[in-house]
């Protein structure tokens, strides 16, 4: 109630500003009163908005209302903790990383460390020597001959198309500065990729970037990428957390004449990927697929990324792994709650897997399967702060991507405008008037040093839970309150025994 009160309070603030300094100076009062005039018989005869036919002149403030909600209702009424998908508190870390401001928080905690399913990391009294620099972690596996030796924190797969130009190409050059990789997203490798930053490649469901005329995978289109020297592992996607069973959607306001070479698609059309590859129908199918991609590559690490669905699908994948002896070099686990560029709706809100628990199963069925050895685990889902990072190592991942971190640290406010072609900062738009406020000289720093500054923080906290390496954390270290009492994740999701289910 106090909210609305304020939202109300502040609307009608606004729009007494609007007509003070934009009407009255140029119209003076007959003016507004012939303009309000006018208005009235309009609404009055027009018959789209029921609304405006009973309510003539008056109607429109519920119009106007509604158009300036979101950001009236960040600036004004959003507190620090409830604002979706990313609270106030979230965006303030990445800005204040990104910009190198104050990171200390003064006078206190504003979360409610006693409300249900809060988590928290357990500190030592003997904390360990601050590492001096950040371990880096190899990916690549027994066929793998050209393993890459990652960051623990990278930029998450997000396409040219999705994100502007300049985005890209920033994102890029912070990933070179601060030595982590850069996804491409299913949308393929422009010359924005190409600032010098390690490359993960993704291989959608519409395999832009390498695929025949009608849409098939290319074997040659794909080994010209693959063979790239900035392209350092290869990822299959076969879903993302916000769509799982949908494919990329590239709007058609977004696909310029640029972005639809890029692809190999017909510009200005909306673009919707397959929900699943054409390339293979079963597990076995797609392994002989990554094999294939090896091959391809020359070598390079292969993986892929879903959301967990279907539990049993993601099993059937490991015993083909054990049958075949084929098996990627990582996988990459989404969650429910992860970002996209454009979606719908029920798909965002019901489909798939929550990220936690998605995590836990990955891990657990590929130690249960004695695969997690060989397989590396990387994840992303709102991971963005150090102690995200320190949890997910915790739980079991191996290393993390961020996609809206990174989006934050080049400047984007959450408009939520991402599928419209309209995003303010430039971060999220194909439109040349809106691109040009992001300048990648100034950004590219903001995202190298958003990804640097949450690492120092990381090693910190590694620091004070008496951890000298990332080997030696585990589920023992992190706790979350179930039902009033206080368990650490290893009491809630206990370890499995590496290999018990091939005793079966
Ligand atoms: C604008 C945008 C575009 C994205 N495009 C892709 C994509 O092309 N391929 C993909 O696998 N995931 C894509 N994602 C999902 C992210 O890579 C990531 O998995 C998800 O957002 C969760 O991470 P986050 O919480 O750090 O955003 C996109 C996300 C966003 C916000």
């Amino acid at each position: 109630m106090k909210e609305a009160i304020r939202f109300t309070f502040f609307s009608f603030v606004i729009l007494l500003i609007i007509i003070v300094t934009i009407i009255w100076p140029i119209y003076g009062f007959t003016g507004i009163g012939l303009i309000i005039f006018g208005l009235g018989i309009y609404d009055i005869f027009q018959k789209k908005h029921t609304i405006l036919r009973n309510f003539p002149v008056l109607g429109h403030m519920r119009y106007i209302m509604e158009r300036i909600r979101p950001e009236l209702h960040q600036y004004f009424v959003e507190s620090n903790t409830d604002g979706k998908p990313i609270d106030r508190n979230h965006r303030a870390y990445v800005y204040e990383r990104a910009k190198l401001q104050n990171e200390t928080h003064p006078f206190g905690t504003e979360l409610d460390v006693n409300q249900e399913s809060f988590k928290w990391m357990q500190h030592s009294i003997y904390p360990s020597q601050k590492l001096k620099e950040v371990p880096r972690e190899t990916i690549g596996g027994s066929k793998c001959t050209k393993p890459y030796a990652a960051n623990l924190f990278n930029i998450s797969a997000m396409s040219f198309g999705a994100l502007s130009s300049n985005a890209i190409t920033a994102l890029n050059l912070g990933a070179k500065a601060g030595n982590f990789y850069h996804d491409t997203g299913e949308g393929g490798i422009s010359k924005y990729h190409l600032q010098g930053g390690d490359l993960v490649y993704e291989v959608g469901t519409g395999y832009f970037g390498c695929r025949t005329e009608d849409g098939n995978f290319s074997p040659e289109n794909f080994k010209e990428k693959a063979l790239l020297q900035e392209v350092k592992m290869i990822e299959i996607k076969l879903s993302q957390g916000a769509k799982p069973g949908h494919g990329g959607v590239l709007p058609a306001e977004k696909n310029n004449y640029e972005i639809a070479e890029i692809r190999g698609v017909k510009p200005h059309t909306t673009v919707l990927s397959p929900p699943g590859h054409s390339a293979f129908k079963d597990a076995k199918g797609f392994l002989y697929f990554i094999q294939n991609l090896r091959e391809l590559s020359e070598g390079k690490p292969i993986g892929f990324k879903l959301a967990i669905g279907s539990k049993g699908e993601f099993i059937d994948i490991c015993e083909a792994m054990v049958e075949t002896g084929i098996k990627p070099d990582f996988i990459t686990v989404d969650g429910a709650e992860g970002g996209t560029g454009a979606a719908p709706i029920d798909f965002s809100n019901y489909v798939g897997m929550p990220w936690e628990d998605a995590l836990i199963f990955t891990v657990d069925t590929l130690r249960g399967y004695n695969l997690k050895k060989e397989i590396k685990v990387i994840t992303a889902t709102k991971i963005f702060t150090a102690f995200d990072i320190f949890k997910a190592l915790c739980i079991g991942a191996d290393l993390c991507n961020s996609a809206r971190g990174m989006m934050l640290a080049l400047g984007c406010i959450q408009a939520l405008k991402c599928d419209t072609n309209k995003c303010p900062t430039g971060v999220a738009t194909n439109d040349p008037k809106l691109r040009r406020g992001l300048v990648v000289s100034e950004k590219w720093k903001r995202v190298k040093n958003y990804q640097e500054q949450t690492m120092e923080d990381f090693l910190e906290l590694l620091a004070a839970s008496g951890c000298d390496s990332t080997d030696q954390l585990n589920r023992k270290l992190i706790f979350k309150k179930v039902n009033n009492k206080i368990l650490s994740y290893n009491e809630l999701y206990p370890d499995i025994e590496e290999g018990c289910y091939l005793k079966k």
